[in-house]
């Protein structure tokens, strides 16, 4: 059977690196404490410059590089984002302009921090129909643009970054092998943003009001979100007749190391079998899973053969897991 198998990967993060002791200096908090409730020491923040389209470029262009392809092998770009340059045109649309890729289509999908999954399941599904037989997948962010830096509840997790993975159709067992996607609007208040869309528009008064920042009620996206990992990741296991003891490696998205950690140890997987980046780069929404699933190949944990199993969580709510023997 047709499968969709990443066969390049890249990352870009800015080169501006935001630490606790500098938020230290910004709002109400501490090292201490940042470290010890979310286990982030630091993370990049792009410059006034860079825009979300900025990232993603430089790690699609990492990814190709890697595939060994040109801009001319792509057929398709999915890129999740919640922090697009502008309403429109996409991100896809900019990436692909300045990729030069041609006779391409492209869309923007928006699932919050889990526009990770969601993209790469939308370009493996394009894949194994047959349709494309190359698609790049990129989660791309600069959550510090709508991060209210005065607000020590959010501020001092969210950050920005951009991943990319290129898909490419394989007969054969390796590849992108099950994944669950889902949607929950029930706890849509816990985790958004206001204004900028067309219930409230931006005006004067919407910018005084600090509507334009995300909001979150941190505590209970947390208990959410520890349950919504493990259901997901037990749930696609077990439908493929495998085990935790299978996989090799779980690339969860990195909001937060005690999220992770309880995750885990409901599901009963080792942390050493987990791959853990958020210490160096916060919560960067849909980039965060191909940030440290780069970073894995990087670190030789991922192996021809290997199962590996990816997630994630965020606003909406929207999460879900992907399934890949590498
Ligand atoms: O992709 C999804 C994105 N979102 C998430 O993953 C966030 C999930 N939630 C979390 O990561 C955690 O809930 C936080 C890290 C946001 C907060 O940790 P917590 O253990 O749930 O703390 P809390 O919200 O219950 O707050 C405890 C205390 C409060 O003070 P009081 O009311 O007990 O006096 C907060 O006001 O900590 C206070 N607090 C802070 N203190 C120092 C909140 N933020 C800060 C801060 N520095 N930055």
């Amino acid at each position: 059977m047709t499968r969709a198998r990443i066969i390049g990967v890249g990352s870009y993060a800015p080169k501006r690196i935001l630490t606790n002791a500098d938020l230290e200096k910004m709002v109400e908090t501490s090292d201490e404490w940042i470290f010890q409730r979310s286990g982030i020491r630091e993370r990049r923040i792009a410059d006034e410059s860079e825009a979300t389209s900025d990232l993603a470029l430089r790690a699609a262009q990492q990814a190709l590089e890697r595939a060994n392809l040109v801009p001319e092998d792509v057929e398709f770009i999915a890129v999740g984002t919640t922090t697009p340059d502008m309403f429109f045109p996409t991100v896809g649309n900019i990436v692909q302009h300045r990729l030069g890729c041609k006779n391409v289509g492209s869309v923007d999908l928006l699932a919050a921090c889990a526009g990770s999954v969601y993209s790469l399941v939308f370009g493996c599904q394009l894949v194994q129909t047959g349709k494309y037989r190359r698609v790049l997948c990129i989660g791309a962010e600069t959550l510090s643009r709508i991060t209210d830096f005065t607000d020590r509840g959010t501020c001092v997790l969210l950050a920005d970054a951009a991943g990319a993975a290129v898909l490419e159709a394989h007969d054969g067992d390796r590849g992108i092998i099950d994944f669950d996607l889902y949607s929950d609007g029930r706890y849509a208040d816990l985790l958004y943003m206001p204004a900028g869309g067309s219930r409230h528009p931006a005006t004067r008064e919407t910018v005084d009001a600090r509507m334009h920042y995300a909001k979150m009620k941190g505590s209970e996206v947390f208990k959410v979100a520890v349950r919504m990992f493990a259901d997901c990741a037990e749930r696609i296991l077990s439908r493929n007749g495998v085990t935790v003891a299978d996989v090799s490696l779980f690339i969860p998205h990195q909001a937060n190391l005690r999220i992770i950690e309880a995750a885990v140890k409901r599901v009963g997987l080792p942390m050493e079998r987990v791959f853990v980046n958020v210490d160096r780069y916060g919560n960067t929404g849909a980039a965060s899973v191909y940030v440290a699933l780069e970073e894995a190949i990087a670190a030789g944990r991922v192996r021809p053969g290997d199962l590996v199993l990816l997630a994630a969580f965020g606003g909406g709510f929207a999460w879900g897991a992907v399934l890949i023997r590498w």
